[in-house]
C-alpha cells in the first residue's frame, strides 16, 4: 500500500517519507496543540471556528501561530484534494526542535506544522439507534482543558478506562460537578431542558458543542449553559455526547445499567436529524 499524503512544514509528503527529531518538543514535553476537522465529500466543517480554535489553543501556550486562518484553510485543501470524501482532518503545531532539552521556553524556534487524514469514522447505525455506553470517573486532568493540548496523557488514561469497560467514553467529575468526557463534551436534558456545562477553563470548548448549542437557539429546543451536579447527570431524562467524530450520540447506559429510558430519547432524535441537515448544508 502507498503511504497516504501529509503536509509537513508547508511541504506535502509521502506520511512514510516524514520523519521528526526527538528532540522536538512535541515530543519531549508534549508542547504542542492540535486540531481535528471533520470533512464531508471534501468540505471543512466549520473549517474558520476549528482555525480560530487552534489560535486561542496557541495564544494560551504563547506559541506563535505561523499562518493566518485563511492560508491554514488554503493548506488544508491542498491536503485534502489528495483525500476525497468524508475524512478526519488533523493538524498539529509544536514549539520545533531546539538543540538541548529544557523546559524554558526557546526563541526564534520555527514551530513544527504537521497535518493528515484519516477516513471519518462516523457511528455506526446501531450507536445512533441504540445509544451507546459510558462509565463515569473524577476528572483527574489539570486545570486548563481549554487548551486543545496533544498533552493528552489524561484523556487518554481516561478513555483507557471506558475501553476496558466495552463503553465508549468516559464522563469525567470534577468536585461533584459534569466537566465533559475524555474526548468529547457533554449535554444533560431534564424535562424538555438541556443543559450544557459552561465554556470555561475545565472543558474544551467543542466545535459541535457550539453547533448544537447555535442549533438549539434557532429551534425549538430550550437551552440552558450552567454547572451540572453529577447527581443531576444520573436523574437525567437524556444525555448526549458531541464531538467532530462522533457527532451527537446518546448515552443509554452508565456505568455498566441502563439508563433513562434505554433507548435514545425525542429530544435527541431531533437534534440529531438537524446536525445531519447541518453538516450536509
Ligand atoms: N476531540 N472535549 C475533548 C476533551 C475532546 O478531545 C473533544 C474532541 C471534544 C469535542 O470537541 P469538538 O466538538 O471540537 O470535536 C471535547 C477530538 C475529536 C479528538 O481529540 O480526536
Amino acid at each position: 500500500m502507498t503511504s497516504p499524503i501529509a503536509h509537513f512544514n508547508g511541504e506535502l509528503l509521502a506520511l512514510d517519507r516524514i520523519s521528526i527529531s526527538p528532540l522536538d518538543r512535541g515530543f519531549i514535553f508534549g508542547d504542542g496543540v492540535y486540531e481535528v476537522i471533520p470533512v464531508y465529500e471534501g468540505v471543512m466543517l466549520r473549517a474558520r471556528e476549528h482555525f480560530e480554535r487552534l489560535q486561542r489553543s496557541m495564544d494560551e501556550i504563547r506559541l506563535a501561530n505561523p499562518h493566518s486562518v485563511e492560508r491554514w484553510v488554503a493548506l488544508a485543501q491542498e491536503l485534502l484534494a489528495h483525500h476525497p470524501g468524508n475524512q478526519s482532518l488533523y493538524i498539529q503545531v509544536t514549539r520545533g526542535a531546539p538543540a538541548k532539552r529544557d523546559h524554558v521556553m526557546p526563541q526564534g524556534l520555527s514551530p513544527t506544522v504537521f497535518m493528515m487524514c484519516q477516513p471519518l469514522v462516523t457511528p455506526p447505525r446501531e450507536a445512533i439507534e441504540s445509544g451507546v455506553a459510558c462509565i463515569t470517573a473524577e476528572d483527574f486532568r489539570w486545570t486548563k482543558c481549554h487548551i486543545k493540548s496533544t498533552s493528552l496523557l489524561g484523556n487518554v488514561l481516561a478513555r483507557q478506562m471506558s475501553a476496558d469497560a466495552g463503553a465508549t467514553e468516559t464522563i469525567l467529575i470534577r468536585d461533584g460537578f459534569l466537566t465533559e468526557a475524555s474526548s468529547s463534551n457533554v449535554f444533560v436534558v431534564k424535562d424538555g431542558v438541556v443543559a450544557a456545562t459552561p465554556r470555561d477553563n475545565l472543558i474544551l470548548m467543542g466545535i459541535t458543542y457550539d453547533l448544537l448549542v447555535r442549533l438549539a437557539a434557532d429551534g425549538a429546543v430550550k437551552l440552558d449553559v450552567r454547572r451540572v451536579a453529577e447527581s443531576e447527570l444520573r436523574a437525567a431524562d437524556e444525555i448526549w455526547l458531541s464531538s467532530s467524530t462522533k457527532e451527537v450520540l446518546a448515552v443509554t447506559t452508565i456505568d455498566g445499567r441502563p439508563f433513562g429510558a434505554g433507548v435514545p430519547g425525542p429530544l435527541f432524535r431531533e437534534v440529531y436529524a438537524v446536525y445531519q441537515k447541518r453538516k450536509r448544508a
